[in-house]
């Protein structure tokens, strides 16, 4: 391995095919512990690639991606979900004819060993940062807002206890109003020291609340750095934020 092993996420110059379409060509990027970093770029610039490649969705032709010092990019997404990484990818994956407390109560299926009681005062912090899916408990998940779905698919995330969370489009398709409260639980998890990988088309944001970040374009790593710097740049706003 060439890159620096105290990383815990390393992707290092994976190559992605559709088909004969090269999707990604050689990105690498690397995320620390208690880090948030940021997949920036325009529409079709690899991004979500970028993301099923770290969960195993997709799988590199060229390239390497280790978690610590494991390499995972040979895995499926369920071995690699059990080594500690947690995704609630573009859209909103919830069982829409269970509960909200069932649709928790199978995030923590993976960890059953548990117990119940661990379990239920775990589900119980949880509704703590997630007190509208308190109000909703009982409620089957199909009826939830697009927003509320969202954070419930978070929220059930967390409960796998995840080393690295991957997220891709968190704000797509909802309202302002629930944009501003999944960027707020996501500031809360950010602060409780979870590492966090996420996407969004909304770079300003996701700039705001990233430590660092890296661009796209054409499944190539264009720009990358602190996000601060990312952020207050004229010149990449202009080229790479639309503004
Ligand atoms: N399942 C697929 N089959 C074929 N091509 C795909 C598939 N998914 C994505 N692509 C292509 O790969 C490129 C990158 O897509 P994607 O990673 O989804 O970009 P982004 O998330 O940045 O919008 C695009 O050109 C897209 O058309
Ligand atoms: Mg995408």
């Amino acid at each position: 391995m060439t890159v620096t092993d105290s990383a815990l996420l390393t992707v290092d110059s994976i190559d992605v095919y559709y088909g004969a379409v090269q999707a990604l060509s050689s990105v690498s990027l690397e995320l620390f512990e208690g880090e948030v970093v940021a997949i920036l770029g325009g529409n079709a610039s690899g991004k979500s690639t970028t993301v099923k490649s770290v969960l195993g969705v997709v799988k590199p032709r060229n390239g390497t991606i280790y978690l610590d010092d494991e390499r995972i990019d040979g895995c499926e997404p369920p071995e690699i979900i059990a080594r500690g990484l947690a995704s609630n990818p573009e859209g909103r994956r919830v069982f829409p004819r269970m509960s909200v407390y069932e649709n928790l109560q199978m995030g923590a299926y993976v960890r059953r060993r548990d117990g119940a009681h661990t379990l239920r005062g775990e589900i119980e912090e949880l509704l703590e940062l997630f007190p509208r899916l308190r109000e909703r408990l009982t409620q089957t998940a199909g009826t939830l807002s697009g927003g509320e779905q969202q954070m419930l698919a978070m929220a059930r995330a967390m409960l796998r206890k995840p080393r690295l969370l991957c997220i891709d489009e968190p704000s797509m398709g909802l309202s302002p109003r629930f944009v501003d409260a999944v960027y707020e639980r996501l500031y809360t998890l950010k602060n409780h020291g979870l590492s966090i990988l996420m996407v969004d088309q909304n770079a300003n944001r996701a700039l705001e609340l990233a430590d660092r970040a890296y661009v796209l374009q054409s499944g190539s790593v264009v720009l990358s750095g602190a996000a601060r710097r990312l952020h207050d740049n004229p010149e990449v706003r202009k080229v790479y934020l639309g503004g």
